[in-house]
């Protein structure tokens, strides 16, 4: 089985002479020691539309062979590309194209996940190409205020709990202008703000809440952990029987979505329900606490049945609805 990984490639000696050793490289030296054959590739800015050439040192298999990405968040077009690009040499990654989609954008995955998250509108920016855009005073009267806004793959909580949030019908209109495409593809999603559970904030000031990360293959947990970097004891530890709560919530998520690699985050409030906060593809996301070991020696076991020959192929949906 084959990793590409974005991780800046080794110096003469390997990875300790590099400057910093990100989560990514660890990552790499972990499947490295599963066995798995370790490829270098370039960020998606660096790709310049030339597969042939990133991939040139990738031969064609003889027999169809798995395969990882282990990167940054690409466009739908980069992943479609590489995704297509890979098959046409025997090697395929775990989620086609369009099962990637429908786990990274917001707009798309609520339509599986349903009840299981915040009640939503999805606001289309370019909303001539829609016949009946919701207004803004259609989604107050919804889901009230104040709102949480994210866009179809991500909020924007790196400006802070304000940069998520409208308070008002005004605030909600002009953040909705304002959101950068990049983090919308051209839709803001409007969600009932749920009253997590919290434990102080993260140095850039949002709350932490009490939430964990889900990775999953084939609708099979392979490990979580702890959604963010520090919180007490008692609040990043789940009892027995809230375990038991969450793995029913994401279980029954997974069953939900085509794709065979899985990320789910899931997150508690106040009277002690679950939500699922977002999916994603575990390609493109961090460990969180998360045990690195345990969750690649897994994915190993599970990922070496090879895959069906008929991969023609749209998704490996294995009997799951
Ligand atoms: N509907 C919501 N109500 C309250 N808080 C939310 C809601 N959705 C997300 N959050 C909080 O905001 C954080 C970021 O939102 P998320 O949807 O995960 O976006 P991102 O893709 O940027 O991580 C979450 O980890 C959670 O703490
Ligand atoms: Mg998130």
């Amino acid at each position: 089985m084959i990793v590409f990984t974005e991780a800046d490639p080794p110096q003469d000696g390997g990875y300790e002479h590099l400057d910093h050793i990100s989560d990514m490289h660890r990552m790499a030296m972990e499947f490295a020691r599963c066995g798995w054959e370790v490829v270098h590739i370039p960020k998606e800015y660096a790709c310049a539309d030339d597969l042939e050439a990133v991939f040139s040192g990738v031969t064609e298999r003889a027999e169809p062979t798995r395969a990882l990405w282990s990167g940054y968040v690409p466009s739908q077009a980069h992943y479609e590309a590489v995704y297509r690009h890979l098959q046409q040499k025997n090697i395929y990654l775990p989620n086609p194209p369009e099962a990637h989609q429908e786990i990274m954008e917001l707009d798309r995955s609520l339509r599986c996940l349903g009840e299981l998250t915040a009640e939503s509108v999805v606001i289309e920016r370019e909303s001539a190409t829609i016949k009946q855009a919701p207004t803004f005073e259609d989604v107050v009267a919804r889901l009230g205020l104040p709102l949480f806004l994210k866009g179809a793959v991500f909020s924007q909580k790196d400006e802070g709990w304000g940069g998520c949030v409208a308070t008002t019908l005004t605030e909600l209109r002009e953040k909705v202008e304002r959101f950068p495409t990049r983090l919308s593809r051209g839709r803001v999603i409007a969600r009932k703000l749920l009253p997590l559970k919290k434990n102080g904030e993260t140095l850039g000031g949002f709350p932490i809440a009490r939430e964990f990360r889900f990775f999953l293959w084939r609708g099979e947990i392979l490990a979580y952990g702890f959604y963010w970097a520090f919180g007490d004891t008692a609040f990043i530890t789940l009892s027995p029987e809230e375990e038991k709560q969450v793995l029913a919530l994401v279980q029954e998520a997974a069953r939900r979505f085509q794709a065979a690699y899985l990320k789910l985050d899931v997150g508690q409030t106040e009277d002690g329900a679950w939500w699922v906060i977002e999916s994603g593809d575990p390609q493109f996301a961090g460990l969180s606490h998360i045990p690195m070991e345990t969750l690649i020696e897994r994915l190993t076991l599970s990922m070496r049945e090879p895959p069906p020959v008929s991969i023609g192929f749209h998704h490996e949906k294995d009997g799951r609805t």
